[in-house]
């Protein structure tokens, strides 16, 4: 048989890194690349957490190195790129998926303190990672950055603004660097996951209360597992995805209708 659809899910011999990557959504999508092919950097603010990630993955005959990273720290961010092409000598795909969000709450009691500290991980990394990359993506010839928003980037959610904020500003930056970047063949796509069951999720999961709020509002009537968002991470990264740039694309159960 042959395979001409199939192999265009294949990554081998690409490199990508993975923000965010010892937990949740972020560890399923390197896996999920590397279990295509691709060489992965496990990334997170801990260095023991991704060593410990890159060794399973290694363990299972997948190639992946760990190089620790807080996303809102400029030095770390250009260590991030230098030390994966002194490992690799290559970057062709970047998924920016770390985020945090310190302040839950009302939007009048939203600290300038607090927006900032969202933004600078949310969002300013996402774009001072992906302009660290440029040069690497444009020699690939075959970029792809993947950012992760949110469902919250589409529609507000009561008592998370900057959160909000953050995630609406990603999609838009995504689109920009779409429309500036398809000159290079470098593609930019955007995912906004609904509610998946991870750490960042546990107050919403841990609370019988709160469940059986979201529940209702989702149509498949469950959260996510990480697990079923590295499908997409997969195919925007591949060439399946060639002819894919600038676009949201939204796993959330059927809940935004
Ligand atoms: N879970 C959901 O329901 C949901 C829904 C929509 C969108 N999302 C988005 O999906 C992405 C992943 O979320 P998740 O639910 O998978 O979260 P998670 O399970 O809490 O994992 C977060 C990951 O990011 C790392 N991390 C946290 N702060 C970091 C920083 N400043 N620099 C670098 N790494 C950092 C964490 O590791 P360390 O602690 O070791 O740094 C961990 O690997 C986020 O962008 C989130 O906004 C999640």
């Amino acid at each position: 048989m042959t395979t001409r659809i199939r192999t265009r899910f294949d990554l081998t011999d690409r490199v990508a890194i993975v923000t965010g990557s010892s937990k949740g959504i972020g560890e399923a999508m390197a896996r999920g690349l590397a279990e295509f092919g691709a060489k992965v950097i496990v990334s997170s603010r801990s260095q023991e957490a991704v060593d410990e990630v890159a060794a399973t993955y290694r363990e299972d005959g997948l190639e992946a190195t760990g190089i620790a990273c807080h996303v809102g720290d400029p030095a770390a961010r250009q260590q991030l790129i230098d030390r994966t092409i002194a490992t690799y000598g290559r970057l062709d795909i970047l998924i920016n998926n770390a985020a945090t969000n310190p302040y839950y709450g009302p939007v009048e009691g939203l600290t300038a303190a607090a927006y900032q500290k969202t933004m600078d991980v949310n969002l300013t990394a996402a774009l001072e990672l992906s302009n660290l990359a440029l040069p690497h993506l444009r020699a690939s010839g075959k970029g792809s950055v993947i950012h992760i928003s949110s469902i919250e980037g589409l529609h507000a959610n009561a008592n998370f603004a900057a959160y909000n904020i953050s995630k609406a500003g990603i999609i838009m930056l995504g689109k920009s660097q779409a429309t500036e970047w398809a000159a290079d063949n470098i593609r930019v796509n955007v995912i906004c996951p609904g509610l998946v069951k991870t750490k960042l999720s546990r107050a919403l999961w841990e609370d019988e209360r709160a469940e059986a709020q979201w529940k209702n509002a989702i149509p498949l009537n469950r959260m996510a597992t990480p697990d079923e968002l590295a499908g997409l991470a997969v195919y925007l990264a591949s060439d399946a995805a060639s002819y894919v740039t600038g676009t949201v694309v939204v796993a959330d159960g059927g809940m935004l209708g």
